[in-house]
């Protein structure tokens, strides 16, 4: 039979949309499974062996998901650990059925079994991705990754590092992971720290720049318990975004910057090294500045610097506009080696340090040691709430509130950035207010994963 150029034509274009109407399907189904499972990767540098790390798709850190704000996440958790596990996405003002927190918005997902994610992240910005069961061992294991939601405009830079910060505890010897996760004196002091000092996967990072160019840099603190303190070396720098919120103005990084674990920092830097130099992003220690990612000049990208840059855009974020009629909390942060504490609430009922101990539970948060049946509040929806932090510990804490944002009120009156993890240095009295516009059951507690599963865990109910 003879087909005329006309049928061809036709018949082709018939197949083409035929193919088109489902190749997206089957090929957003393949993309769209992310799979947690335990898989040796080099870490520790070489002549180290490899570390047996439990990994989203493989990779230290995750796959990074990465969006346009207004654009939809749907990922399939594939759960392939030897025990369940959640995601929980860090910052993300979501659905609370989404919000991954085992026991409290969904059941943990069995080994072998699946759950569909899916939501609209709101709002732009660097935020990540995390297991949330038993997070104080899964998160140390390496699960964990960016997610990435980009502002509907490109902003003005040459380039852009996602740079995910992390300790790893290693065994010297082995490179494996230090198997005691519920240590009782790293939970009851600054939680555990590792050993081998990581960014994105890898120690000593090394990335190659351009003069003159402008970076965004992604921080993301995945640690369990360390704050990393950062300084610029070589580079002018600016922040631009605090825990995916955009500052109105950025803010010259002149002063070393305390990430606490589950913060974020967007920065726009500036690279004023020149070719065959080194500049660095610098971790402060106790012993001195150490190169946390060195950037090695090798070009020239401008003969000139530029301007400083203009703030990102706005998110639709829901403000506090006032304070009049706020619901107060008083957040009493307690316990902990040298903190004192010698009773609280756990379980129902008032317990003593020494039973406390024997359960491997040191602190208090809000009077209540762990998760309580009911909520430490019962918020209205359009409420706006005033926590009352008070660290009267010896320990630094970093305090993150799931669903929704806050801001500092600061001593002037002012409200400070927005963020979703305040850091509480030892002895710190802060307030932050939040409105209450996201209806559901949100935790507030610790990053310090130790610290969390040893007490440091909230929640309130918002509806
Ligand atoms: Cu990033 Cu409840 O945690
Ligand atoms: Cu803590």
């Amino acid at each position: 039979m003879m087909i005329d150029r006309r049928q061809f034509l036709s018949h082709g274009l018939a197949a083409t949309a035929a193919l088109s109407a489902l190749s997206p399907r089957a090929f957003a189904s393949a993309t769209d499974i992310l799979r947690a499972a335990p898989v040796r990767a080099q870490i520790a540098p070489s002549p180290y062996p490899e570390t047996e790390i439990w990994a989203y798709g493989g990779t230290l850190p995750g796959t990074e998901i990465r969006l346009r704000q207004g654009a939809p996440l749907r990922r399939v958790f594939d759960n392939g650990l030897p025990e369940p596990s959640t995601i929980h996405w860090h910052g993300i003002r979501l659905h609370n059925a989404m919000d991954g927190v085992a026991g409290l918005t969904q059941e943990a997902v069995a080994p072998g079994a699946q759950f569909t994610y899916e939501f609209t992240p709101p709002d732009a910005g660097t935020y990540w991705y995390h297991a949330h069961t038993r997070s104080f061992e899964q998160v140390a294991r390496g699960l964990y990754g960016p997610l990435i939601i980009e502002e509907p405009e490109p902003p003005q830079v040459d380039g852009e590092e996602v740079l995910v910060l992390d300790d790893l505890l290693l065994d010297p010897e082995t490179a494996q992971f230090d198997p005691d996760f519920e240590a009782p004196h790293d939970r009851s002091h600054a939680g555990r720290l590792g050993n081998l000092i990581v960014t994105n996967g890898q120690f000593a990072l090394r990335r190659e720049v351009q003069q003159h160019a402008r970076l965004r840099l992604r921080l993301i603190n995945a640690a369990n318990a360390r704050v990393f303190t950062l300084g610029l070396s070589g580079l002018e720098g600016w922040v631009m975004a605090l825990d995916g919120m955009p500052l109105a103005t950025p803010l010259p990084a002149t002063e070393p910057l305390a990430l606490g674990p589950g913060q974020r920092a967007d920065l726009f830097v500036d690279v004023l090294a020149a070719e065959g130099e080194t500049a660095d992003l610098v971790q402060f220690t106790r012993e001195g500045g150490l190169s946390q990612v060195a950037f090695a000049v090798t070009g020239r990208a401008s003969l000139a610097r530029r301007d400083a840059p203009a703030a990102l855009p706005p998110n639709p974020a829901m403000e506090v506009t006032g304070l009049a009629g706020a619901r107060r909390l008083a957040m009493p942060i307690e316990g902990g080696a040298m903190g004192g504490l010698r009773a609280a609430q756990y379980q129902g009922r008032e317990q003593g340090m020494g039973d406390l101990v024997a359960a491997n539970q040191f602190w208090a948060l809000g009077g209540i040691v762990g998760l309580s049946d009911a909520p430490l509040a019962e918020i209205a929806r359009g409420e706006t709430v005033q926590l009352d932090l008070d660290n009267r510990t010896a320990f630094p804490h970093a305090m993150h509130l799931h669903g929704m944002h806050f801001r500092e009120m600061l001593a002037d009156g002012s409200f400070g950035p927005m963020r979703d993890t305040i850091l509480m240095q030892r002895g710190e009295r802060r307030s932050v207010a939040f409105m209450a516009d996201n209806p559901g059951k949100w935790l507030f507690h610790c990053h310090m994963l130790g610290h969390a599963a040893s007490g440091m865990t909230s929640w309130i109910e918002v509806s």
